[in-house]
Parts: C-alpha cells; structure tokens; sequence
C-alpha cells in the first residue's frame, strides 16, 4: 500500500477530562500503525511530555510497542495521563518580566515535533482539547482529532465514546434510588454531569424511569416540578425521582457553579431545598459526579473508541490532516476538524427522545 502521506513515526496523546474508552482508542490506533510499520509514541498529559523530559518522575515521552497497548480496552483513565488545568496547555512559562502566566507554546510544540521526527499526531479529545489541535494545524502540524466526552456534547459526531458508560452509571444510580424514595416516600433529586448539554440527565433519566428530567435546553420552573410531585401524591405514588443536568437552570436565572471556579455544582441541593419548602415532604440529593468518567467502558463505547482509533490512523495514511473522525449514522468517517470543534451539539427540545419522555408522563419541569 502506498501512503501519500509518508508516515514514519506518529504520536498519540489524550487531553482534557478523561472518558472511558480513552485506552481503547490508544490501542487500536497503535495495533493500525504498528501494521503500517510506524512507529508510535505516546506523550503524556496532553502536551507536557513533548516540552518536558519528566512529567511527574516518568519520561515525558513513551513509545508505545505492542506491550504497552496489551489487555488496555476494559481499562477506564488514560495510560498517558491527561490535564485541564490552567491555561491552553496547562502550562505556565516564565514570562520575560519574570511573572508565571499562560503563554502560546504552539510554535515550541511544533519545534519538538520536527525535532523528534514525529510526522504526524492523533489527538484524543472534547471540544477544548480539540480546538488546540486545530490551531496546531493551522500552524502546519499534521493533526486528526478522535472526539471522546462522557457529555456528548460535540458536534458533527452522532455519539462520543464514553457516553454511554456515562449513561449507564448514572442509570443503574437512579434505578437504585426508587426503592428507598418508596420506602420512605421522600422526595430524591440526582444531579448528572454534562456540561451544558442535557443528554446524560435526559437518557439516564428516560431509562431509569424519573418522573422529572430538568436539562439546560428546557429551563425549569420549580412551581411545574412542584406540580407534578403533588400530582403523583395524589394519584398514591408518594415518591418521586428528580434527575437534574448539572447545567440547569431556572427559567430566567442561571445554571448553578462552585464558587468562582467556572465548575457547575449545587443545583440538586438547591433545588431540593425549594421543593421541600414548596411540598413539605423529605427531600434528599445525590450527585454523581466523577463515578460516571471512572471505570471501565461499557462495550458500546470500547468498540466506538476502537473504531475511532483504527479510523485516526487509516485519515493519517491518506493524509487527510486537519479532519477528525466522527460517527455519523453507522459509519464512521473524516470530518474537517475546524467545522467539528465550534459546533456543540445540544438536545433538541422537540425531538423525538423528549417527546417520547414527554407521552410517556415525564415532566421536564416547563
Ligand atoms: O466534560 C466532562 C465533565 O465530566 C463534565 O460533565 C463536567 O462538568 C466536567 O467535566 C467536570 O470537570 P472536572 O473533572 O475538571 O471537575
């Protein structure tokens, strides 16, 4: 076979949050390459490796043989490590008067590239990560993204891995929470993750049977949650399950962070305080938090992450650079990298999922 690309050496790195899954996309994408007579290396925690010979006492860089990529599929996390912290590359070089702050490392990231003769780089991530690699490209290095986030939030893909892992932790959550809403007749609010997109709060909602599913596409108001409590009180279910996405928001207000950190947090217990004061029944809260990333992928995201990987490397070969891999109805295929990254993809409020929620007794709180 012949590569228009000319392709010796590739890297792979993984960036942002983790999502399960992310192992599985290193595997495939190195077992490919190795197949082409690549080489592959692995930089740890997103970019860092590449500046840095030590990232927290390890080689910033590893070159990933066949042993390294072993028995990696089921594993949650990344073997390379990842980071969001801070600034674009969660790096804060010394700025010439002497202070710390963010800086634009791109050119010295391009610099090393060449200088390790790496000719091309496989860049797993969500939306942040992703518009990194987009501004590599466009300074001339050979990038195709592979978009993972448990959010599902990105557009021009149908599905990201690690969603359903995401949806399926947060379900079996729910499920469990009925027989002891039941028990005592309480009220129980779950809060999920997902940024601000509603889609693991709207389809662990629907499959864990909640009466109320709150999403930042449909703001809320606590008098229809009331509503429906009452409602379901009166009909003898003295119980209900609220599943709230950390992302919404009261009809006019906005969505709920931790202190001054840009993290979302605290709507549950917001709102379970309004709903106690407005019903006079026992509320309690769960929120879920960083169960729904950890542990190992369900085999819907293991076999996406692994078509994704082995896709990345079959773009790096016909030299289709500056595109990232996306699923799109049964097939997976290249999609250009820059329409990928500034399109999130949000619930639609009158789709057919929230409508079948909707028929089936739902109430999202409008
Ligand atoms: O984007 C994935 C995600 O888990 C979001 O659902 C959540 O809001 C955020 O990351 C949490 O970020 P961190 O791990 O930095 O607390």
């Amino acid at each position: 076979m012949e590569y228009s690309a000319n392709i010796r050496r590739i890297a792979i790195n993984t960036g942002g949050g983790d999502a399960p899954g992310l192992n599985a996309v290193i595997r495939a994408a190195t077992l490919a390459a190795h197949a082409n007579g690549w080489e592959v290396f692995g930089i740890r925690r997103g970019y860092m490796g590449l500046l840095n010979d030590d990232v927290d006492g390890e080689p910033g860089m590893m070159e990933l043989c066949a042993d390294k990529v072993r028995g990696i599929t089921h594993l949650g996390g990344t073997i390379l490590g990842t980071t969001t912290r801070g600034n674009l590359f969660g790096l804060e070089p010394r700025q010439p008067d002497g202070t710390w702050g963010p800086n634009d490392p791109s050119r010295a990231i391009i610099d090393r590239f060449r200088e390790l003769e790496i000719d091309a780089l496989i860049a797993i991530g969500g939306d942040g990560s992703l518009k990194i690699a987009h501004r590599l490209f466009l300074k001339g290095l050979r990038v195709v993204g592979v978009p993972k986030t448990i959010d599902n939030d990105l557009g021009a893909t149908d599905m990201t891995f690690g969603f359903q892992t995401a949806v399926d932790v947060a379900t079996e959550a729910i499920g469990r929470l009925h027989s002891t809403a039941e028990a005592h007749q309480r009220v129980m609010v779950a809060q999920v993750m997902g940024r601000h997109t509603g889609w693991i709060a709207l389809e662990s909602g629907l499959a864990g049977g909640a009466d109320v599913i709150l999403i930042p596409e449909i703001p809320y108001s606590v008098d229809r949650i009331v509503d429906k409590i009452m409602e379901r009180d009166r009909a003898r279910r003295r119980f209900s399950i609220i599943v709230v996405a950390e992302g919404a928001s009261v009809a006019g207000g906005s969505p709920s962070f931790v202190g001054e950190t840009g993290r979302y947090g605290g709507i549950a217990d917001r709102l379970a305080d309004e709903i106690a004061a407005a019903t006079g029944k026992e509320t309690r809260t769960l929120t879920l938090g960083h169960i729904q990333r950890g542990g190992s992928p369900v085999p819907y995201d293991r076999n996406l992450a692994l078509r994704f990987g082995a896709a990345a490397v079959h773009a790096v070969e016909r030299g289709n650079f500056g595109s990232m891999v996306a699923l799109q109805g049964k097939s997976v295929r290249s999609v250009p990298l820059g329409d990928a990254v500034n399109d999130i993809k949000r619930v639609p409020v009158d789709g057919e999922v929230v409508r079948t929620a909707r028929r089936l007794g739902v109430s999202f709180g409008d």
